[in-house]
Parts: structure tokens; sequence; C-alpha cells
């Protein structure tokens, strides 16, 4: 008999925490919007009700929800609530795009092998903050980001994709941040497509993309 394939029509259903300006919230919508992106985001969530983050949700019709974490007596009693919030939209894919939270290990591993981090370094170099400041203070001759599984080492899950971008002699840390932003809008959606198309899981501790574990994370642009 012929064997025919499935084809994905599903949208994953998707929530995306944010804390600040939203522009890979933003990359991730106008990608949805040109429908090469199949996902449907259920929920944007900030820890800050301030984030424009927010704003460019409502523009895009999407429920906007603020659950500030200074209302919490701890981390832990607000990492309970924020998952209950998010439990509520039935995720398949929870997405942290500059959401500035440390989030404990009954959280992380409730959503484990399905939750992804941006993160402004080439990983492992440079984990934590001030990613563009320390790199320009270590005469870095490139720098980048980096699309990461989620685990309960920060920074440090399994890596998918990285783009580089060279440090120019005269940067600032502004010029830097733009080099690198614009490289992250480009990876972050690609790397949710993969998981979306289904050919992107967290195996063990690694990323396995199309079947192969990845030993090192792909290279943007390839
Ligand atoms: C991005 O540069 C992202 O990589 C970084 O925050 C910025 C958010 O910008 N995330 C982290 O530093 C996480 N550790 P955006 O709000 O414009 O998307």
């Amino acid at each position: 008999m012929k064997q025919e394939y499935a084809v994905v029509t599903k949208k994953l259903a998707v929530v995306v925490l944010i804390s600040g300006g939203g522009s890979n919230l933003q990359a991730i919508i106008d990608a949805m919007h040109h429908h090469d992106l199949p996902i449907e985001i259920r929920a944007v969530i900030s820890n800050k009700g301030t984030a424009y983050g927010l704003e460019r949700a409502r523009r895009a019709n999407i429920p906007a929800h603020t659950l500030n974490h200074t209302d919490f007596p701890d981390r832990i009693s607000y990492s309970r609530a924020l998952q209950e919030l998010i439990d509520n939209f039935k995720p398949e894919l929870v997405v942290l795009a500059g959401f500035m939270r440390i989030l404990p290990e009954a959280f992380v591993d409730h959503y484990m092998g399905r939750m992804l981090n941006i993160h402004p370094s080439l990983l492992p170099e440079f984990s934590g903050l001030h990613t563009h400041q320390r790199a320009l203070k270590a005469n870095a001759l490139e720098h980048g980001a980096s699309v990461h599984f989620v685990t309960n080492e920060l920074d440090g899950g399994p890596l998918i994709i990285q783009a580089h971008v060279p440090v120019h002699k005269e940067d600032t840390v502004e010029t830097l941040a733009e080099r690198v932003l614009e490289k992250e809008h480009k990876i972050y959606p690609l790397a949710i497509k993969w998981f979306a198309q289904k050919r992107l899981v967290m195996q063990g501790n690694h990323a396995n993309l199309d079947g192969i574990p990845l030993d090192k994370p792909i290279k943007y642009p390839g």
C-alpha cells in the first residue's frame, strides 16, 4: 500500500513571555502574518505593565496580560501563578522573548522540552546580563545571538541556532546591540518554525533537528 505522509496543518499553540520592548515578539508576529510560521499566539504575558511588547500584542489582536512579579512575596509564588496563567492557554510551546526573570526549577521542569529562549550572545560565551558591554570589554572580534531550549542551567540549555556578527572597533553597546537584534529577529522565528513543523525536539541534553542530534548549533544563515 502506498505510504501517505502526514501534512502538519494544525497551528502550534504558543504563549510568549516578555519584559520589555518586544521586538522579538514583533518579528514572530510578522513571520506569522507572512504565512511562513504555522503558530497561533494564544497570549503574551509580561512581568511589567509598562512593557511596549504588550502594545504590540494588542495591535495584533493577541490577548496581552501583565503578571507583575512585585505583587508576589517571592520567586516561587510568582512562578506558580505564572504557570497557572500560562496553562490556561494550553500552549504546546512557551517562548521567552526578552523575559528577564530567573525561573525556578519546578517551573522549568514543567515546560521541559517545550520552552525556548533567545540570548544576546554566542553561548556559552557571556551568559547572564550585559552581554554587549562584556563582549566589547573582552575585545571580542565577533558576537551574536543564540536560541536554545530552556533547562535548569542558566542560559545553558541545548543550543539550536546561532547568528554571528562582527564587532567593529567603533562599536558602542547600542550599535552592537542593534546589529545583534537584527539577527535575533531572523533566528527566533526560524527555530520556532522548526519546532512547529515537528522537525525540532529536545532529546536528553541535545537539540535534535530532522532526527539528527546537534553537537553544535546550526550557524545562521548556514
Ligand atoms: C533581546 O536582545 C533578547 O535576546 C534579550 O533581551 C532582549 C529583548 O529585546 N534577552 C535576554 O537577555 C535573556 N537573557 P526585545 O524585547 O526587543 O525582544
